[in-house]
């Protein structure tokens, strides 16, 4: 290969004597630079890549999709997957039925910090309050739901039950040697508690009105 690039051209004959100087004020100061837009979501689509990545290594047998709405979450600029990984940008109120009616049936399914929507008004938006529920609850498989708000998951747990009759209990989840996603790290360095639910439910079509086909 031919290379023709020019050596460093500088008028110090040392290290600079004002060095020092800036590592300190370093030390001592925060950042306050805003982060960028981009770099925000170039950060947010690199730690969807990990959450998923990080399930793919723990189940290196089973084929794991990671699923999210926003694109800024799941851009490619990071580099491949491993071989049983796939990130898929879909909205899942459709996604989940569309994987009832192909007569999927997922071993694990995770709700990974979902959005709140903490307003008592917006309770049709949580997952437990939406009319998609009985999709969720009929894939069956070992659901687990993770959430930094307490309520959420006693709400899922009630509902839970109502729909299937089986047993849910609220449990604190305790982070051990990683992070799944960046949310779980984000709340847990805040100090926040983290709670799941984890709860084994049959593979049950029947639990959706009108046979849940989409
Ligand atoms: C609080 S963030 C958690 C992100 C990630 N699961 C984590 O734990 O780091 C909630 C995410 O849910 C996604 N989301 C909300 N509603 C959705 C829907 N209907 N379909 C797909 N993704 C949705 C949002 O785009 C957002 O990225």
């Amino acid at each position: 290969m031919h290379a023709s690039s020019r050596s460093i051209s500088t008028n110090q004959s040392g290290p600079h004597e004002d060095l020092a100087r800036r590592v300190a004020r370093a030390l001592a100061h925060p950042l306050r630079k805003p982060v960028v837009e981009h770099t925000r979501a170039a950060f947010e689509s690199a730690s969807a890549w990990l959450a998923t990545r990080r399930l793919a290594a723990r189940f290196p047998d089973q084929a794991v999709i990671g699923v999210d709405r926003s694109e800024s979450r799941l851009g490619r600029e990071h580099g491949p997957l491993p071989d049983n990984a796939l990130l898929v940008r879909a909205d899942l109120v459709d996604f989940w039925r569309l994987v009832l009616a192909d007569g999927w049936r997922p071993a694990r399914h995770y709700l990974l910090y979902p959005n709140p929507y903490p307003k008592a008004a917006h309770l049709k938006l949580r997952w437990q309050g939406h009319p998609i529920l009985p999709v969720i609850l009929a894939l069956g498989g070992r659901l687990e739901l993770r959430s930094n708000w307490r309520l959420y998951v006693e709400e899922f747990a009630l509902a839970v039950t109502q729909a299937t009759g089986l047993p849910a209990a609220v449990q604190p989840h305790e982070p051990q040697d990683e992070f799944l996603t960046p949310f779980e790290q984000k709340y847990h360095a805040s100090g926040q508690t983290l709670w799941k639910l984890v709860v084994e439910l049959p593979h049950a079509p029947g639990l959706v009105p009108g046979g849940g086909g989409a």
